[in-house]
């Protein structure tokens, strides 16, 4: 998890980004036990759901190893007041740039409030993925174009 704060807002958190990397090691250290349960208005069944079509597109874009091997954007947010002034930007460049570092690529599956920035930082649309009747997409960006 990585946060953007800005110092002349008295270091509010403006901008988090969720990155995830496979690690071997990792996965062979014992998975936290289970946390508290979710609030009564969490909807289990379109969670389920969610993930399903979720783990669907790993599969289909990197097979069997899912994404293993790739850097992948799993959560971006900026605040609402404070958009367009580049945070995602940096959010998203801090991830590519460690990426390339480690000779990967970077996946995400992007909302259509995001896919602009994507595609302007240079991400290609692999698939499109309908998600609860509103297209996602599932993008690539190459370390090696
Ligand atoms: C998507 C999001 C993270 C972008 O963050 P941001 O800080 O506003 O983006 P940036 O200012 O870094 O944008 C960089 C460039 O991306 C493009 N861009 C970003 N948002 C855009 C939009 N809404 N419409 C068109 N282009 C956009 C522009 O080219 C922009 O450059 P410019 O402002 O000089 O024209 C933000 O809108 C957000 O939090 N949305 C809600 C959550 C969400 O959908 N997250 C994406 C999950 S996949």
């Amino acid at each position: 998890m990585v946060v953007a704060v800005d110092d002349s807002l008295n270091d509010q958190v403006v901008g988090f980004a969720l990155w995830d990397v496979y690690s071997e090691k990792a996965s062979n250290q014992p998975q936290p036990s289970a946390q508290e349960p979710p609030p009564p208005c969490f909807d289990q069944e379109a969670f389920a759901e969610l993930r399903a079509i979720v783990s669907s597109d790993h599969q289909e874009m990197f097979g069997e190893r899912g994404i293993k091997d790739v850097w992948h954007l799993d959560y971006l947010g900026v605040d609402p007041q404070q958009q367009r002034k580049g945070i995602g930007k940096i959010l998203l460049d801090w991830g590519i740039n460690r990426a390339a570092g480690d000779k990967k690529d970077c996946y995400l599956l992007a909302t259509p409030a995001g896919k602009p920035l994507y595609t302007k930082t240079g991400f290609e649309e692999v698939r499109v993925v309908p998600i609860f009747g509103v297209s996602h997409h599932s993008m690539l960006f190459r370390y090696n174009r």
